[in-house]
């Protein structure tokens, strides 16, 4: 049995006042198909609810008006601590947060917001990447797990912005080349379950990306590519309890077996801009030298 993940117990989350489809940057987004502002609301609700009652915190940031993804906050940033400063992961205070740059511009002026408010929370800004120079990183291809950082590049996030990633976090970062449409971010490919144990979907990679997450993964739950858009892998895991928003019986039956508690809330009106519960959380208790040994100057190993 895997030990529990470290991190996952502390939260950013952005309440959708103003969530709309205005653009289409997804496969899943489309204009015509708007998501009901009450349902939104209340499924978002919920999900927050459950988190708490598990025993974890969340913080709430507002949402821009001209913002309308910005509910997914784990794209703001990858906010960390570092084991051994004075203060660090559940102490507000002492943490660094690299802030995204986003691929679409839509998506840019989230950062003004979220900056400002990692700031407050204790997590110190640093920006990567410029525009037309490549270096595009988005939090949310990138989790620590085992022994790097294991990161998506290719729709969103870039080889550029991985190296950035690994030299700010003082990490090794392990490149994966996602190559399916549907799964343009890492998490909607790859979910961290405990120490030994994660969800997998080969499909979303090129060939060596996959070979390379299924050798990294001690124990994986493989998904299949339809199990995969139910937006299974967008889930947070709290202690043993997985958070979910879909759970295909298969999957279920396998993470009963390795002792999980699987826990469903319904989210279809924040899937109609193409995130899940994953997306919707931003963890800020993760530990560099804790979850993930430190290697200064960072290190991005891609696999080809
Ligand atoms: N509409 C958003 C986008 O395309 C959805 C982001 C989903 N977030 C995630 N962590 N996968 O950028």
């Amino acid at each position: 049995m895997g030990e529990q993940l470290r991190w996952g117990r502390r939260y950013a989350m952005v309440r959708p006042d103003h969530f709309r489809i205005d653009y289409a940057i997804n496969p899943y987004m489309d204009v015509h198909d708007q998501p009901d502002p009450l349902r939104a609301r209340a499924q978002w609700e919920a999900l927050r609810d459950v988190l708490e009652s598990l025993g974890a915190t969340v913080e709430v940031l507002d949402q821009r008006a001209d913002a309308p993804d910005m509910v997914y906050a784990m794209n703001l940033g990858f906010a960390f601590g570092v084991a051994g400063d004075a203060a660090h992961g559940s102490a507000p205070g002492h943490g660094r947060v690299v802030m995204s740059h986003m691929r679409h511009p839509e998506r840019r002026s989230e950062r003004l917001t979220a900056a400002p408010w990692f700031s407050d929370l204790g997590f110190t800004p640093v920006d990567v990447g410029r525009d037309g120079v490549g270096g595009y990183l988005e939090a949310g291809d990138a989790f620590c797990w085992r022994d790097e950082v294991v990161a998506g590049f290719g729709p969103r996030s870039d080889e550029l912005g991985l190296k950035a990633l690994a030299a700010e976090l003082g990490t090794r970062v392990r490149g994966l080349q996602i190559v399916h449409p549907g799964m343009y971010h890492l998490d909607l490919a790859f979910c961290p379950l405990d120490s030994t144990r994660a969800m997998v979907c080969p499909s979303a990679f090129d060939l060596p990306g996959a070979q390379a997450l299924l050798e990294l993964v001690p124990e994986p739950l493989v998904l299949s590519e339809a199990e995969a858009l139910t937006f299974c892998a967008n889930s947070v895991v709290v202690g043993r309890t997985v958070v979910m928003p879909a759970c295909p019986e298969r999957v279920r039956s396998q993470l009963l077996a390795w002792g999980f508690d699987v826990v469903v809330v319904e989210m279809d009106e924040l899937h109609k801009a193409g995130g899940s519960i994953r997306c919707l959380t931003n963890p800020l208790d993760i530990v560099v030298g804790r979850d993930v040994p430190a290697a200064p100057g960072g290190e991005l190993q891609i696999a080809r």
